[in-house]
């Protein structure tokens, strides 16, 4: 019997100036859990968008065979109709709506064009149940965590009768806990009957759940690896992934480490919008020249709050404390003072507030030292374009050059856009929040590979991340974070997962 839901046969799709697919072929049996990986920029999210109509009909070549038929969408909803739901890269929710509202928005429980609030919020509540969450239906979706919005995304699939859910970089923002939260259910869809098709960068979870995974490179198919024929390394996955064997994820840092030359002391912030709610209380922390100091801790510890109300007081409300640079006094009180203080941050969320979308790579990258491209306060557009044509190459970034607006894209790339952005300010001191997110392994490692030449030119390095294995391969030294304090600080020798966690662990005890 042919158990195949999907099949998609010789995608080529190309858009000005790129090839984004050619002859793709993809395969995917009722089901199962397809991953699909390849690079930043090797054609996964273009592939899920040919397959769920956002690319129609005729846009692209070749043919989507699915349940045995040949499908021409031409829109979204012409996938949906028949059980294909895509859940994007990047989340869709609006954040001032309820979850109810979310779930249902342009698909309303409406009878003679009037909603029924009640059936949409008991349709909610069963809907809510069945991803494992017990928020009220009326809570509003930027009240609720990047995990939990996740979990109403996919209520939001199930709303619509699902057979082929496609998640792209479903985890990419989860901690492990959401994330297997997550993945557990994709299981559990399994069991029932429901065919899911994900993409990842986190290739441990890819061979936690994966029956089936296929490489893409370059905008083709490279191979698709069965999980239960053979024994699946994540060496074997990355070997495919960037045609070479990677011998090491971490490349070795022996920079001699100097002085303090960031530190900031008793630091306090309350919340943002409830006024009230101290977030972070009296925190000291320290880097020194040649260091990279990572911060650790659970998803909402206080660590991206920190770092921007540090940063120009980004964030937050009555902040207070002390920064000093070099051991002098520095005013962080505006973002373009701690610019000039020698700071640097790279947000988490570069849709929002890391780049200008509608811009080019050309002008994001200088944005914050146009200083550094101008003579006399007129910009000198031959050194705009080297110092972009620069990064885009050490970054490997892939676009059809510098002129490309960022919007266009892929995820990982507009990550490394970010990136170039503060490298290029030449900070003394730069603070990363979650710099890898999104990113392949090989292009993560010329981000450590970066790092580690910045620490060797004597700055400082602090950094975020929720990827524990992440900071213990680069990190000298790390600050545990739990609930707005730090409650453990861990050198190189003493770090593991093991004891971050316990620290973690004993400081909501302590507090109990
Ligand atoms: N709308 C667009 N216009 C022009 N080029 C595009 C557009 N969308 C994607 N591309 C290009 O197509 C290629 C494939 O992009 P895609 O987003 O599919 O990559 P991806 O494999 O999902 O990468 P990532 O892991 O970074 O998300 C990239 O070179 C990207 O720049
Ligand atoms: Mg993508």
């Amino acid at each position: 019997m042919d158990n195949t839901i999907l099949e998609m046969r010789s995608i080529t799709k190309t858009f000005p100036g790129v090839k984004a697919l050619e002859n793709v072929n993809l395969k995917v049996r009722k089901g199962e859990i397809h991953a699909l990986v390849g690079e930043n920029g090797a054609g996964k999210s273009t592939l899920m968008k040919v397959l769920s109509g956002v690319y129609p009909t005729g846009s692209y070549e070749g043919d989507i065979v699915y349940e045995g038929e040949t499908r021409h969408f031409k829109v979204l909803k012409d996938s949906e109709e028949i059980g294909i739901v895509i859940i994007h890269q990047e989340l869709a929710l609006v954040p001032l709506l309820s979850i109810g509202e979310n779930i249902f928005l342009g698909n309303e429980n409406a009878r003679n064009g009037v909603i029924s609030w009640e059936e949409t919020y008991n349709r909610t509540k069963q809907l809510l149940q069945k991803v494992g969450l017990r928020e009220s239906p009326n809570t509003l979706v930027t009240d609720i965590g990047v995990g939990k919005q996740q979990l109403v995304e996919i209520a939001k699939a199930l709303s619509k009768s699902v057979k082929l859910l496609i998640l792209d970089e479903p985890t990419a923002s989860l901690n492990e806990k959401d994330s297997d939260a997550l993945l557990n259910l994709l299981i559990e869809f399994r069991n029932q009957g429901i065919t899911s098709i994900i993409i990842s960068h986190k290739l441990n979870e890819i061979r936690k759940v994966a029956d089936q995974i296929t490489v893409l490179r370059d905008g083709m198919t490279v191979k698709t690896l069965d999980c239960h024929a053979d024994e699946i390394s994540e060496d074997i996955i990355i070997k495919n992934m960037v045609g070479r064997d990677l011998a090491d994820r971490y490349p070795p840092r022996s920079v001699p480490i100097g002085e303090t030359i960031f530190e900031v002391k008793n630091w306090n912030a309350y919340h943002q919008h409830h006024r009230d709610r101290q977030v972070l209380h009296n925190i000291n922390v320290t880097v020194r020249k040649g260091e990279v100091v990572g911060i650790a801790g659970l998803m909402g510890a206080g660590r991206t709050e920190f770092a921007m109300s540090v940063f120009g007081k980004s964030y937050g409300h009555k902040v207070s404390g002390e920064v000093f640079v070099d051991r002098k006094a520095v005013d962080v009180s505006t973002v373009r003072k701690a610019i000039d203080a020698g700071l640097a941050y790279v947000t988490e969320d570069r849709k929002q507030l890391g780049l200008v979308l509608n811009d080019t790579i050309l002008h994001n990258t200088t944005l914050a030292n146009l200083d550094g491209i101008s003579n006399n306060s007129v910009i000198d557009d031959i050194k705009e374009m080297k110092v972009a044509t620069d990064y885009r190459s050490k970054l490997r970034i892939r676009s059809h050059g510098i002129f490309q607006e960022t919007v266009n894209l892929s995820g990982g790339n507009q990550q490394k856009v970010v990136l170039s952005k503060w490298l290029f300010s030449d900070p003394e001191i730069l603070i990363l929040d979650e710099p890898t997110r999104g990113i392949d392994v090989g292009a993560k490692y010329e981000i450590y590979t970066i790092i580690n030449q910045l620490a060797a030119d004597g700055k400082g390095v602090l950094m975020i991340s929720s990827e524990m294995p992440e900071l213990l391969g680069t990190c000298d030294r790390i600050y545990v974070m739990n609930e707005g304090r730090i409650v453990a600080e861990l050198p190189k020798g003493e770090a593991s997962q093991e004891t971050i966690m316990r620290a973690i662990m004993r400081s909501g005890e302590k507090k109990q």
